[in-house]
């Protein structure tokens, strides 16, 4: 039993590590819609697709300095939260998901290019199996910590009420 056990654990972590990165536009292709609930235009909207450009300030050029970081949009100290893949292994930043995209989709609801199939993505179980994750506070808090230089308090319900992007309902 513990064997099996065992076994299950190494699997699962390994699939996680397996799926690759689609990058921000593939997703943009069904998720831009009204019917599907804009999920696209809201993720433009919002910060989390600013956070490379971020990197670019002043402040956070000032910011990097007291930690010895000479470049922060060119420091992994700094784009392991500011961009997607980075956050994962620097060796996932292909040219489908570039750190110019920032904070995108595949950050929260992990790397798509398994899932991302329509027949798939109808079929929730089957979407979760090739990858795709349903985040919670616990994703949020995976960069929203006091690592960060800027670190604020963070309520999970109302920055969430920032960012939703609910499917409507029919
Ligand atoms: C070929 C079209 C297509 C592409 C590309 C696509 N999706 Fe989807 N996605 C769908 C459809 C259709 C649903 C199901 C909607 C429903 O249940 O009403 C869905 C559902 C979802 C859900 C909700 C799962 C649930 O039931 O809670 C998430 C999250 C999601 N997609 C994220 C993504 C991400 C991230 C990408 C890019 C990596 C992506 N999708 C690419 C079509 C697509
Ligand atoms: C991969 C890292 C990462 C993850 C995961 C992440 N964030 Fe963020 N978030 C950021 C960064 C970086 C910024 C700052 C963007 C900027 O201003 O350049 C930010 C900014 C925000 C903002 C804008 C600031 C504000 O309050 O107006 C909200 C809201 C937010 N995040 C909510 C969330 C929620 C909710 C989750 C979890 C569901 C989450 N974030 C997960 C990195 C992340
Ligand atoms: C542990 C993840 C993490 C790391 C590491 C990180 N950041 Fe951030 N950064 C965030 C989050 C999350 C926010 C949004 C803060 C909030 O709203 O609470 C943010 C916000 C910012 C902002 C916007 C501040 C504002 O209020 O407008 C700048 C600039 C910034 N970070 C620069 C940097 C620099 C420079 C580095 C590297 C030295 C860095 N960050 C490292 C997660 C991180
Ligand atoms: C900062 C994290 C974060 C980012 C970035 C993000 N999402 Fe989500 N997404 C969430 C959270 C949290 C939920 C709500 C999960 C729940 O139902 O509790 C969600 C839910 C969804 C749902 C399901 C909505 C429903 O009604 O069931 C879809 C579809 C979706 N996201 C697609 C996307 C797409 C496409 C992108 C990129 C354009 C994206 N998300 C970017 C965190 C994120």
């Amino acid at each position: 039993m513990a064997c099996v056990f065992a076994l299950f654990a190494i699997s699962a972590a390994s699939a996680e590590t397996t799926h690759e990165y689609a990058g921000v536009k593939k997703c943009s292709i069904c998720h831009k819609t009204p019917a599907q609930g804009e999920q696209f235009s809201k993720w433009q909207a919002a910060k989390h697709s600013k956070a490379f450009e971020s990197l670019g300030t002043p402040e956070a050029k000032e910011a990097g300095l007291k930690l010895n970081v000479a470049d922060p949009q060119k420091d992994g100290k700094c784009l392991k939260c500011h961009s997607t893949a980075y956050g994962h292994t620097e060796a996932q930043v292909t040219q489908a998901i570039p750190v110019e995209e920032g904070v995108s989709c595949e950050s929260c609801h992990g790397a798509g290019k398994d899932y991302l199939k329509l027949s798939v993505m109808k079929d929730v179980e089957a979407a979760k199996a090739a990858g795709l994750k349903i985040p919670d506070e616990k994703t949020c808090l995976q960069c929203h910590n006091s690592e960060n230089p800027f670190n604020k308090p963070f309520n999970y319900q109302e920055r969430l009420e920032k960012i939703k992007h609910p499917i409507p309902k029919k």
